[in-house]
Formats: C-alpha cells, structure tokens, sequence
C-alpha cells in the first residue's frame, strides 16, 4: 500500500471511529458571539476570555506598531529579531509575574519547549501531572530525561513516585499545568511547593489559560494560590486571556539568559511580530485597569456550573472558567455538538487523544461578556438533551 492510500485509510478508520476532525470555519472576530456559515451563533468554545482579542485598544496599540515596524521582523531573536517592543513586553511580563526576568517566545507551545530543554537532559526526571497539555509533554519528551506521569492532581501518588525514583537522578522537574485546560480544575500549588522543597526540584506552572483571569491581580494561579514567589518557572501564553499571540517563560535571570544562549526552539525561529508585542502589551493594561472583566468571567462560569449541575450535567471538578460536559464516547459528544451547532451554539466536540478515552466531552470556555440569557438557553438544551 503505498504512503497515500495507507493515509486515506487511516482518516477513514477516524471518520468510521468518530474521531476525525474538520473544524469550523469562523467569519468574524472571535467574540461572545461569531458569524459562521452566515449565521451568528454563541461561541462557547474560544480562550478569549476576556473579550481583549478585538478590543478598541488593543486593535488600536496593533495597528500603530504596524504603522510603526511594518509586519514581521525577518530574524530570529538572537540575530535582528528583538525589538524595543519585546523588551517592554519582557519587562511588563517580569513585573506582573513578580520575577527577575521574562522572555517572550512565538507561542506558548515553544516556551514549553525552551524551558524544559533547558531545565532537563539526560539523566534527570521529569514528573508531570497526567493531564498536562501536550505541548508539555512533548517539551519533557524532547529532553531525554526520565518522563513519569503522576495520576492527576494525586500528591500522595507524586510523593511516592518521588520517594522511590528521585534518589537515581540528578536534577528533578514538577510539572504541571495551573488551570488545566480540558478539565477546568486547578492543580495544589500549595502541596507542589512542599513537595519540591521536601525532593530538591524545580517547579515548572504552565499557567496558559490562568494568566489574566485567576488571582486577584490576575497573575494566574500560583497568585490564587498564595504561592507566587515560590513557582520556579511560569509558562504562559500571550494567545487565551491577552487576546493576541505567542508565549512566555518567566523566572530566574539565569534561566532566562541560558535559554537565549542554548535552547533550539528560541534560537532557531523568526521572531514574533512586534505587532504581537503592542497587542499583548495593550491587553495587559485593561487586565490591570480593569478587574471586573476577570471578575465577570468567573462570576458568569461560577453561574454557569451551578446551572449545570442543576440540569445534571457531568462537569467533572470544574472551578473556574473552563467547564467540561463530560459525555462518554466520541460520538455522544459529536451528535451533542452537533445538537448545540443547529441550536446557534458554538461547542465543538473535544475527543480522544485530546481527553482519555470514554471521557470525550463539550468544553464550554465562559468569556467576561457572556449574556446570561444565552448561557440559560443553553443549559436548557443540555437538559433536553439529557431527558
Ligand atoms: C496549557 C497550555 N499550554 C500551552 C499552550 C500553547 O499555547 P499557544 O497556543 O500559545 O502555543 C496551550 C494552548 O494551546 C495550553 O492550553
């Protein structure tokens, strides 16, 4: 069988399993509502949570630095691609986050893998929270470290991972997202802080989808957590709250400098856009003037799951802004998807190997504006659906 037809095969088994993807094809900004097919419809399903990804003045802050470095840099980083844009935004970043240094990366899937590449090689171990997002894992795989998995959120479990293989390795990376991003639940900083004192390790927070929306700062969930001074490294992204596009990795200088002189995936790819920079940096000023938009985000989910739970809806131990229908098979969370797209509802249908198997689900992501009328008429149909 030749490459082709084996692939043509291969998508067909997905098609047959439930499992293929198409996507939807958007035609507006991404909003709490979005025009698709010609049909405005409620999008449940976007990171913009706090509704900066088009707003007057970060599209304003955008267009400016375009006026001003035109659209791309044309380097990396290290040869002509850092401009004073970046600087400030390494800067702001470092403030917010409440550490020596920042580095800002094209996307949040490359700081993942310019950390860890550098805090991990051969010989050492890397313990990561089960549900971890891929780009994490794929950063631990990349090190030749030892990779272990620990069951979700289980510390007890992490401890005697711990007690019996951290003594054969030299250095040791936790791992873990902050606010897990199919799940909605958040991970125990407190206990992970203890527990890397307590096994001489580095702790690693992806905090993607917590950046902007938890703590009362909205520095993400260590500041939640009361532990942000005590978080080795935080990854970040510039794409879900902010609005814009691009990563982050904030922690010690000297981590930040090693990154610069050694890790593949910083040096070897074109800059982001300064235009990112201005969005992000414009963004991140309505996250401080403006803490009502966090506030409203999870004031609306908090709604939302109570909602939810009352119509019997399976949500797993959702908390903050992400809330799961959890469904079952594959193709119970299609035809409900599918349900939610005839109703004007935007909730794709998240699938194995994005989730476990028999936990595929809707993943509902609650922005700040939200109408509550909207999210009502769709717990209605979560209902029907269920009766
Ligand atoms: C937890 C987490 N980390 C990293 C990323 C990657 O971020 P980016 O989309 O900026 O590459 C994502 C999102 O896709 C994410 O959910």
């Amino acid at each position: 069988m030749s490459v082709w037809v084996k692939m043509q095969a291969d998508l067909a088994m997905l098609e047959r399993r439930g499992l293929r993807r198409h996507g939807f094809i958007v035609e507006s900004p991404i909003e709490p509502r979005v025009t698709v097919a010609g049909v405005r419809m409620v999008c449940l399903c976007s990171n913009n949570y706090l509704n900066l990804a088009n707003h007057p003045e970060v599209r304003s802050a955008a267009a400016k630095a375009i006026a001003q470095w035109g659209v791309g840099v044309g380097a990396s980083r290290l040869i002509s691609g850092t401009t004073s844009l970046h600087i400030q935004l390494q800067d702001a970043l470092a403030a917010l986050r409440g550490t020596e240094a920042a580095l800002v990366t094209s996307t949040g899937y490359a700081a993942n893998a310019c950390a860890m590449s550098t805090l991990a090689a051969a010989g050492d171990l890397i313990m990561a929270d089960k549900l971890s997002h891929a780009s994490v894992i794929d950063a631990a795989r990349g090190t030749g470290a030892v990779l272990r998995t620990y069951h979700h959120n289980d510390m007890d479990r992490l401890r005697a991972l711990l007690t019996r293989l951290r003594p054969n390795h030299k250095r040791c990376v936790l791992v873990t997202d902050g606010l897990f991003s199919m799940d909605g639940d958040v991970a125990p900083l407190i206990e992970l802080v203890e527990i890397r004192k307590q096994f001489d390790a580095v702790l690693v927070v992806d905090d993607s989808h917590a950046f902007g929306v938890l703590g009362e700062g909205g520095r993400g969930s260590a500041e939640a957590a009361g532990v942000a001074d005590e978080v080795d490294v935080t990854i970040g992204t510039l794409s879900k709250a902010l609005g814009a596009m691009g990563g982050f990795i904030a922690g010690r200088r000297v981590l930040i400098d090693m990154i610069w002189n050694t890790a593949r995936p910083f040096i070897y790819t074109t800059a982001l856009p300064p235009v990112m920079c201005a969005a992000a940096l414009a963004a991140m000023e309505i996250v401080r003037r403006e803490p009502q938009r966090r506030q409203n985000c999870l004031r609306n989910a908090d709604r939302l799951r109570q909602a939810l739970i009352q119509a019997g809806a399976h949500i797993g131990g959702s908390t903050t802004q992400i809330i799961p229908i959890i469904l079952g098979t594959a193709q119970r969370a299609l035809e409900m998807s599918q349900r939610c797209f005839k109703a004007g509802f935007l909730a794709p249908a998240i699938r194995p190997p994005t989730v476990a198997p028999n936990t595929a689900r809707l993943r509902v992501s609650v922005m700040a504006e939200h109408e509550w009328n909207d999210l009502k008429r769709f717990v209605d149909l979560v209902a029907a659906a269920k009766a």
